[in-house]
């Protein structure tokens, strides 16, 4: 569940434990070993991961020889109180213990322990976990260049259970892209909190730019992506990386989480609308096609009309290519949920359907604009109906496509004959 650094952290626990010998089942019904991932970003995904908990524990009952841990956010921020809750658990594993799964998991078949694994400050391993074979078949693949965050948005839970921010060396990030491509991984989204902040005193003091400007010149990476931005970090160097390097795709998340600089200021988000309508403007300036897609948050404290109706203009000045909106929720231990004037759940809802109506109608927009051009797209394979085929263009939206050959994993050009909101209709063009 979650992000994508849990999907990465779960890739990397996987190789882990084939490493220490396991193998992967079919199913959760005939696993011996099931760890749960878990978010809490939002109430939401928090309700989400303790019901799934709550169908493995009723699994577990009727085969009590399965070993079952709970790992990601909810399992760093609750720690041992899990295991008091759920006498089923055996494992609650922190984000930052991942690399050490195999020892844990010896002590709980050997001794029969409860183990409680959620130490922040320890540094995960600075050399890559590799597992020959484990990536193969597949086209993308994530490296996590930072892990934690030091910004501590005033609503955010994630520097509470993802620690200080620490870069990971240059070495680590190498070996790891050169290890995908070698078992045919083509694009590689680089992951981060806030990958902009990327420092390496340890490799020699390099910076975010120069990461991406080393990574672009290993052979056989197609395509180059990262996420997320913070856009007090983004620097001008890194605004001139969308034309000086080749396989970065144009494409940015940036979040901007309010139109309103008063909600900005309490959100701590230490930049201000007119910054970051500065900040779009030179993105489009350097990079004419790059898409901009965004998040932000409604009903935060205290939000009222006007800083609802500042985020709507905001959005309708900017025209993100995607927007994902979410609903203030209170974060246990955050600075936001000691704030007053908590707005109530029926105004938040109404102010996220105006926004998500606002954000169609320029979705559907931005895609018209492509009909009838030529797009480069990265093949994926078939389409989600099995009729057609699919892949992405550099700006990450989908093209299905008829084909007679298949050309998963090459790069294709396609012109736009139709576009939706979720996608769009494309002609293979002959080489
Ligand atoms: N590090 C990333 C965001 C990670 S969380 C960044 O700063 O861009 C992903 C998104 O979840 C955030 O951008 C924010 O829009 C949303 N979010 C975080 N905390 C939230 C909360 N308490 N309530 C609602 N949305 C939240
Ligand atoms: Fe949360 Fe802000 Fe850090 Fe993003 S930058 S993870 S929103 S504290
Ligand atoms: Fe969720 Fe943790 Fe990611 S709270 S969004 S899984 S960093």
């Amino acid at each position: 569940m979650g992000c994508q650094m849990n999907e990465s952290d779960s890739d990397n626990l996987t190789q882990h434990l084939i490493n220490s010998g396991f193998s992967q089942a079919d199913d959760h019904e005939n696993a011996d070993l099931i760890i749960i991932n878990t978010c809490s970003v939002r109430e939401k995904a928090e309700q989400k991961a303790f019901s799934l908990l709550g169908r493995m524990i009723a699994l577990k009952k009727r085969r009590p020889e399965i070993i079952l841990g709970i790992m990601g956010c909810i399992a760093q921020q609750e720690g041992a109180g899990l295991l008091k809750r759920h006498p089923e658990l055996d494992l609650v594993l922190g984000t930052r213990e991942v690399g050490h799964i195999a020892g844990i998991i010896n002590r709980i078949e050997q001794n029969g322990e409860r183990v409680v694994a959620t130490d922040l400050s320890a540094n995960s391993s600075n050399t890559p976990v590799i597992n020959e074979g484990y990536f193969r078949g597949r086209l993308k693949g994530f490296i996590s260049i930072t892990e934690g965050c030091n910004n501590f948005c005033s609503y955010c839970i994630v520097p509470y259970v993802r620690g200080r921010e620490k870069s990971r060396p240059v070495e680590y990030i190498i070996r790891q892209a050169e290890n995908l491509i070698s078992q045919g991984i083509r694009e590689i989204t680089l992951l981060g909190q806030n990958v902009n902040s990327y420092f390496s005193f340890e490799s020699g003091d390099v910076n975010f730019p120069e990461l991406l400007s080393r990574l672009s010149n290993i052979k056989g990476l197609l395509r180059i992506r990262f996420t997320t931005s913070h856009p007090k970090d983004l620097s001008d160097d890194l605004v001139r990386c969308f034309i000086r390097l080749p396989n970065l795709c144009p494409h940015i998340h940036l979040p901007f989480q309010s139109g309103s600089n008063r909600i900005l200021k309490m959100m701590n988000r230490v930049y201000s609308r007119e910054d970051y309508i500065n900040l779009v403007n030179k993105l489009r300036e350097t990079r004419p096609d790059i898409a901009i897609t965004s998040d932000v948050i409604v009903g935060f404290p205290g939000e009222d009309e006007d800083d609802f109706n500042l985020t709507l203009d905001l959005v309708e000045k900017i025209e993100f290519d995607n927007l994902f909106s979410f609903i203030y929720s209170d974060r246990k231990g955050t600075i936001a949920q000691k704030m007053d004037k908590k707005i109530s759940e029926d105004i938040k809802l109404s102010r996220l359907r105006i926004l998500q109506d606002k954000q169609k109608g320029i979705t559907l927009k931005k895609n018209k604009m492509l009909e009838g051009k030529e797009q480069e797209i990265l093949v994926e394979g078939q389409s989600k109906k099995g009729d057609q085929f699919t892949g992405r263009t550099l700006s990450n939206k989908v093209v299905n496509f008829n084909s007679n050959t298949n050309m998963t994993g090459q790069l294709a050009k396609v012109v736009i004959k139709k576009s939706f909101i979720n996608s769009l209709q494309g002609v293979l063009q002959s080489n």
